[in-house]
């Protein structure tokens, strides 16, 4: 198997940090590899803010909490009843990425542009989890003060994001994958 096969195969979400910060260069070679990645049309319909501080990263989680709380969403709100529960799992860097709202491809470019930066991550062994739960609040009348203070673009909403840093532990064997969803016509 060759690197990229194996950085493919090898990347699991991880969900246990150690509290290092993310090596600068590193994470540059990540978000570069985010920006490569295709689009409809080569529109590149996405924005990336790098969070890196641990007080905003807090209250996002927190915030999220608050408004889990109070959903309609059963799955959601169980995650308000976790005190230990950290939306992003105490990573030291959360990546926001949000899509242009003009264009109706936004979901899926914002979607490839991540999984092709948890890859490059992976192939520079640093973990990564797709966060998917924070647009609940970022979407939100109350997740509206950090849209702000984030200085997110007019026009562009939060689609997906994930976390970063160093494993604290490594995960080697892959959640089952479902059987008999690939079909050869040949
Ligand atoms: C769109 C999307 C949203 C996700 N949101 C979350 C999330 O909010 N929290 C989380 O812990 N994992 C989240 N995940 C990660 C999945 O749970 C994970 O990819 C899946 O269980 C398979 O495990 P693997 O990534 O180790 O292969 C998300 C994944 C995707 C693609």
């Amino acid at each position: 198997m060759n690197e990229t096969l194996k950085n493919i195969r090898n990347r699991r979400s991880t969900r246990a940090f150690l509290p290092e910060q993310v090596n600068g260069a590193d994470l540059t070679e990540i978000i570069d590899a985010g920006l490569y990645a295709p689009s409809a049309t080569n529109k590149q319909p996405w924005h990336f803010t790098i969070i890196q501080r641990k007080d905003i990263i807090d209250r996002l989680s927190e915030a999220f909490k608050e408004i889990a709380m109070k959903s309609d969403n059963e799955y959601i709100r169980r995650f308000s009843d976790n005190e230990k529960f950290h939306v992003f799992y105490n990573a030291p860097t959360v990546v926001l990425v949000s899509g242009d709202e003009s264009n109706d491809n936004a979901s899926v470019d914002c979607g490839v542009a991540v999984e092709n930066m948890l890859i490059a991550a992976e192939s520079l062994e640093i973990g990564g989890c797709w966060v998917g739960l924070i647009s609940y609040l970022l979407n939100s009348e109350e997740g509206k003060k950090f849209v702000k203070e984030l200085e997110i673009p007019e026009g562009f909403k939060q689609i997906h994001s994930f976390c970063l840093g160093y494993k604290k532990i490594e995960i080697t064997n892959a959640p089952a994958r479902k059987e008999n969803n690939v079909n050869y016509i040949k």
